[in-house]
């Protein structure tokens, strides 16, 4: 089964084409975020414009590579995200959808994350598993048992911002820019976790990260004068402080429920410190652990295409992909 996913529910434009949930024979995806730097966050109303500017193209691009007759289902991020990016990618599947007569499914963007570890790959995952979507909107674990709504269990969110908002504004108190997730990770990598930033550990699957990010800023406001290694051991701390956070509750959850793996997934999931420390903690533990291409990591439609093979139930146009249902998560977003 031929699948078309569409992607739009933040700052990247993407559509995919994937065969029976695995093998990607399409992909593009485009970023506006370089829109959006002078802002120092992503504006939701220079998103939806970039969307509505980038999808076009996009699927001339396709046209020109696959046949669209040979499309069997278009699958179409419908939540959770940004309300004025989510409807111009809905609009434009719907559009699809009804000129060429293909049938559409509705995926959720947070599960969709977890399911980008199957993508172009032969792994074979087992069940039950521990998920955990790290990125800029999110921070959730999940125990999954199945690729369907009923068989995910939500353990724990963020109360507050999410992980990758966290380096964000890290990023932004220390004049770095944006995005802050990788230029967090290059600066650590020539210092050294001396500093201690207080990050919410908690002995429930929730998170929150507004406190290490408060603990930064009083820690900035202190200091005179910061020199560029200074800001190096900082990004280090901070880093370690949100990573070790993030790898306890995910390997206690693991251990809790039995789980059979740990999957990673999200924008911060290219981390190359978290993926290190992940497979440090479960090595010891004997847990295995995966994680998506770095390609699949980021907000991308192959994710979305993938796990809409999976979510379809053989119907045509459904009432649930409609405005009520855009932005309103299962598993509870961060925006
Ligand atoms: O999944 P994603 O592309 O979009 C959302 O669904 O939010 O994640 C974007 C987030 C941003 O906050 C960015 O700073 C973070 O992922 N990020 C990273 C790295 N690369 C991107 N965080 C830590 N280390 C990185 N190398
Ligand atoms: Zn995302």
């Amino acid at each position: 089964m031929r699948i078309m996913g569409v992607e739009s529910s933040c700052d990247e434009t993407s559509v995919a084409v994937v065969e029976n949930g695995r093998d990607v024979l399409y992909f593009s995806v485009v970023s506006s975020v370089d829109f959006h730097k002078r802002y120092g966050g992503v504006i939701p109303e220079i998103a939806s414009r970039k969307h509505l500017e980038f999808f076009s193209p996009m699927l001339e691009g396709l046209i020109k590579e696959l046949d669209i007759s040979s499309i069997d289902l278009i699958a179409v991020c419908n939540r959770p995200g940004l309300i004025p990016s989510l409807l111009v990618g809905l609009s434009f599947a719907k559009a699809i959808s009804i000129a060429c007569d293909i049938p559409l499914v509705a995926v959720d963007h947070i599960f969709s994350h977890i399911y980008a570890v199957m993508l172009d790959s032969r792994l074979k995952l087992d069940f039950p598993f521990v998920g955990l979507v790290a990125s800029g909107g999110h921070t959730s674990l999940f125990l999954v048992e199945g690729w369907s709504y009923d068989k995910v269990r939500l353990l724990g969110k963020t109360k507050d911002d999410a992980c990758g908002e966290a380096f964000d504004k890290a990023a932004k108190l220390l004049g770095l820019g944006y995005p802050g997730g990788p230029v967090i990770e290059k600066r650590a990598e020539e210092g050294c976790p001396v500093y201690e930033f207080k990050c919410y550990k908690g002995k429930d699957y929730d998170f929150s990260f507004s406190g290490v990010k408060t603990s930064l800023l009083y820690f900035l406001r202190k200091q005179e004068k910061i020199s560029e290694e200074m800001i190096n051991d900082i990004c280090a701390s901070y880093q370690k402080s949100i990573i070790d956070v993030l790898v306890e509750k995910t390997v206690r959850a693991a251990k809790e429920f039995d789980a059979k793996a740990i999957v990673v997934g999200g924008g911060v999931a290219v981390n190359k410190f978290l993926r290190k420390m992940f497979e440090q903690v479960c090595a010891c533990e004997g847990i295995p652990v995966f994680f998506p291409e770095r390609r699949f990591c980021g907000d991308n439609a192959a994710m979305v295409a993938g796990l809409g093979y999976y979510l379809w139930d053989g119907e045509k146009l459904k009432d649930t992909i409609s405005m009520e249902a855009l932005s309103y998560s299962l598993f509870g977003g961060g925006r």
